[in-house]
């Protein structure tokens, strides 16, 4: 495990006074962010849509900062993300810093895909993402700030076998937040986007077979999967004051996978 230092405050990098939200912050790369923020002094609030998950992940999270809250939501619902909004606002007021982070996979022939699967993975990975940021992007636009991190994925560069669904809806993510970025920069609010490599996780340890796993080590010239603490350092510098100037990039954290070409 990467070990964090707290942010001083005075430095570009600390999130001192603000307050961030982890949609998909229960488990995985969007847990590993929150406690990130959390170490550099943001209030953190998560959502997810399992309640018993949301709960234990709250929990340790209060171990350090008893202001630490949970909620549930299905963030494919536009309506539960208007409540949720309400309910952050009300409990924390305004939201500096946004992480959308929900996903999910499956992986499977694309001519097997149906329409249930399809639909699944697109209003989990992009609707729900598109309406995540808009209905919190809203507040920020009125309030003339605000940071907003979407999670794209290897998938949003290249073709992804097995993973159509999935990686057009990454490439949909990408789409989304460059103009989001476009749309909004000038009233204040910057919107990017964290790409990582392989991760293994809740998404995808059990979904890979041990052939795609050796395929992905083969073609991570880091040899290795990523560490989830290793994602947080991005999130950091792009919810941060140090990225005032960055908007609508899209940040890679792969271990070198896309910049290698054998
Ligand atoms: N792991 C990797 O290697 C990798 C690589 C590239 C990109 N990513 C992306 O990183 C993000 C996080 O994935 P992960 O690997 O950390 O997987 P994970 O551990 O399964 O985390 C997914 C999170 O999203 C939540 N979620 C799913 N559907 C939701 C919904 N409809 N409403 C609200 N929350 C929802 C999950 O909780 P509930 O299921 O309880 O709602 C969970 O908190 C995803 O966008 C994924 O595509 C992951």
């Amino acid at each position: 495990m990467v070990e964090h230092q707290d942010a001083m405050p005075g430095s570009p990098f600390s999130l001192q006074g603000r307050t961030a939200l982890v949609v998909g912050g229960s488990s995985g790369i969007g847990n590993a962010i929150a406690h990130g923020f959390q170490d550099s002094g943001a209030r953190i609030a998560i959502a997810a849509r399992t309640p018993e998950k949301v709960k234990g992940a709250t929990l340790r999270l209060q171990e350090k900062d008893p202001s630490a809250r949970g909620y549930v939501v299905d963030a494919t619902r536009p309506e539960e993300i208007d409540r949720l909004a309400a309910s952050v606002l009300g409990d924390f007021g305004p939201v500096d810093v946004l992480v959308a982070c929900q996903g999910t996979t499956i992986l499977k022939p694309a001519e097997d895909v149906t329409p249930a699967e399809y639909d699944e993975i697109m209003q989990t990975n992009l609707r729900s993402v598109f309406f995540t940021c808009t209905r919190f992007g809203r507040a920020m636009l009125e309030r003339g700030s605000g940071s907003i991190i979407t999670v794209a994925s290897l998938s949003a560069h290249r073709g992804w076998p097995l993973a159509s669904v999935y990686a057009a809806s990454k490439h949909g993510v990408v789409g989304l937040t460059k103009t989001l970025a476009a749309e909004w920069a000038e009233r204040g609010v910057r919107v990017n986007a964290i790409s990582p490599g392989f991760f293994m996780t809740e998404l995808n340890q059990s979904k890979m077979s041990p052939k795609r796993k050796e395929n992905a080590l083969l073609r991570t010239p880091a040899g290795r999967f990523g560490q989830r603490d290793e994602l947080v350092g991005a999130a950091i510098y792009l919810a941060s004051p140090a990225s005032g100037f960055v908007t609508g990039t899209v940040l890679n954290v792969d271990g070198g996978y896309l910049a290698s070409g054998i």
